[in-house]
């Protein structure tokens, strides 16, 4: 059968940038720069985000559209060998079990967005309104809504659905930013919360913020996950690969940028007083306990309608953007079961749909409903949930692992001389340009090292609660 495939470059931009853009950029983003010196943050982000993560970008696409294989057949195919194809396995669970921590977080969106608009926003913004939602039975009924359309657009495939529908949802949702972005600058004191936001403060960065930022580069460009080597593989082989890559970048830098124009000024006008400790420390107190709150104050202003009006606008365009990663992180062991076993898209969905949502639901009672799950395993002196350790061992651990893994198998077994054939097709002027060069010399030396120091720092730090990076930089007298 032939492969499916975008029917545009346009159509993979968005398809990649629904990606990229969700939780991470909007919600993980702002909160890390309002903790970690505002603009100093942005500056480093931004840096990693083109000169670490547009490599490892523009060698997944590659990689996929030179296979036209998910990861695990990409890595078997070039790779030659069980090693790598275990590494190709990784590649595929990786983006599965991240996929059943996502579609526990895009369910709570889901359920703040219905009760905003069912005119409960009192309930949400209450402390304690958080932890009944999420171990409520009704959370159910709105898993059952995120699965569902999950699996309408997956079905439609790559053209009729995962394209058609971020064709839809993407440019809606950088409309709804935006003028959710003037709305919030008109508030009172909306200014203070755009100067902390804009003016710098570098001695707050170190070893750990650093390390945060990366990490947080990575994910938020979805990268390691297997994602954008299986959207490359829906490329037409006369796209070019590397503007779309930059484009992508852009793209998801831009909507972290906003958002942040967006939580602080909205912070500060609640509160023009506000300490930065008050601000949540992590982006679930943040989306879910902060922001409601604010969110409610604006009755005194507009009325409880108008700021129901607002909150569900909000979380509208968080479902949007959570949705469309949603759909790229499955797509990927979606294609695999295809792929590998030749199965129908249908019966691909079916099958890894049932596993998911059990993951999903056993996730789900890990937060204190169910004693055992809520506290499975202990380790860096702290118990931890199903859903906590999902996201420890996936996310924080083997993302890192899998990066590194790329650029080793690209570089040195799939070899330069084919990754840049490949980046050059569909694109003749980049070949001898600068940006070729450092692709490959970056992808071959320092990219893995780091991608290396993160993985170790993270295993030492989660699992045996030694946290090398401090360590080193205060051993060097910095910070
Ligand atoms: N890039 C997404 C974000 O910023 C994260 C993500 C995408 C996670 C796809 C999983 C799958 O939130």
């Amino acid at each position: 059968m032939k492969r499916e495939q975008f029917s545009s470059s346009l159509g993979f931009i968005l398809a990649a940038a629904g990606s990229a853009v969700g939780i991470g950029n909007l919600v993980a983003f702002p909160v890390m720069a309002s903790k970690n010196g505002g603009a100093a943050f942005l500056i480093i982000y931004a840096i990693f985000v083109f000169f670490v993560c547009l490599p490892v970008m523009l060698a997944e696409m590659s990689l996929g559209r030179h296979t036209r294989q998910n990861p695990l057949g990409a890595y078997t195919e070039i790779g030659q060998n069980r090693a790598w194809r275990t590494v190709g396995w990784l590649s595929v669970i990786t983006p599965f079990m991240i996929g059943v921590f996502y579609l526990v977080i895009t369910v709570w969106i889901a359920g703040y967005l219905g009760k905003a608009m069912m005119g409960q926003l009192d309930l949400l913004a209450d402390p304690a309104g958080f932890d009944v939602f999420i171990n409520s039975n009704e959370l159910f009924v709105y898993m059952a809504i995120v699965v569902g359309l999950t699996f309408l657009i997956l079905q439609g495939g790559v053209k009729k659905g995962i394209e058609k529908a971020t064709t839809v949802l993407m440019p809606t949702l950088f409309v709804m930013l935006i003028a959710l972005v003037v709305y919030v600058l008109t508030l009172d004191n909306a200014m203070l919360g755009v100067k902390f936001f804009l003016v710098p403060d570098f001695s707050k960065i170190n070893g750990n913020v650093l390390n945060g930022a990366l990490a947080q580069a990575f994910f938020s460009l979805s990268l390691a996950m297997g994602i954008l080597i299986t959207y490359g593989s829906y490329i037409q082989k006369n796209n070019n690969i590397v503007s779309a890559g930059k484009m992508v970048a852009a793209l998801s830098l831009l909507v972290a940028c906003c958002s942040g124009l967006l939580i602080l000024p909205a912070a500060f006008s609640f509160n023009p007083d506000i300490e930065i400790s008050e601000l949540s420390e992590s982006s679930i107190g943040m989306i879910f306990m902060f922001l409601p709150k604010i969110f409610l104050a604006l009755q005194a202003d507009i009325g409880y309608f108008g700021a129901s009006f607002i909150a569900s606008f909000f979380f509208l365009l968080v479902f949007f953007a959570a949705m469309t990663s949603l759909v790229s992180i499955i797509e990927v062991p979606v294609a695999s079961i295809m792929d590998g076993k030749g199965l129908s898209r249908r019966k691909a969905l079916y099958s890894l749909g049932g596993a998911m949502i059990v993951l999903a639901m056993i996730s789900a009672l890990s937060f204190g409903r169910v004693d055992w799950l809520s506290n499975i395993l202990s380790y860096g002196g702290n118990p931890k949930s199903f859903f906590a350790l999902i996201y420890d061992m996936f996310y924080e651990t083997i993302l890192p692992l899998n990066g590194l893994l790329l650029c080793l198998f690209v570089i040195y077994r799939w070899k330069k001389q084919n990754l840049d054939a490949e980046m050059i097709e569909g694109n003749p002027g980049f070949a001898g340009s600068f940006l070729q060069k450092y692709v490959n010399f970056s992808l071959g030396t320092f990219i893995p090292v780091i991608l290396a120091i993160i993985f170790v720092n993270t295993v030492l730090t989660i699992y045996f609660g030694y946290n090398m990076l401090t360590v080193f930089f205060s051993y060097i007298g910095f910070n």
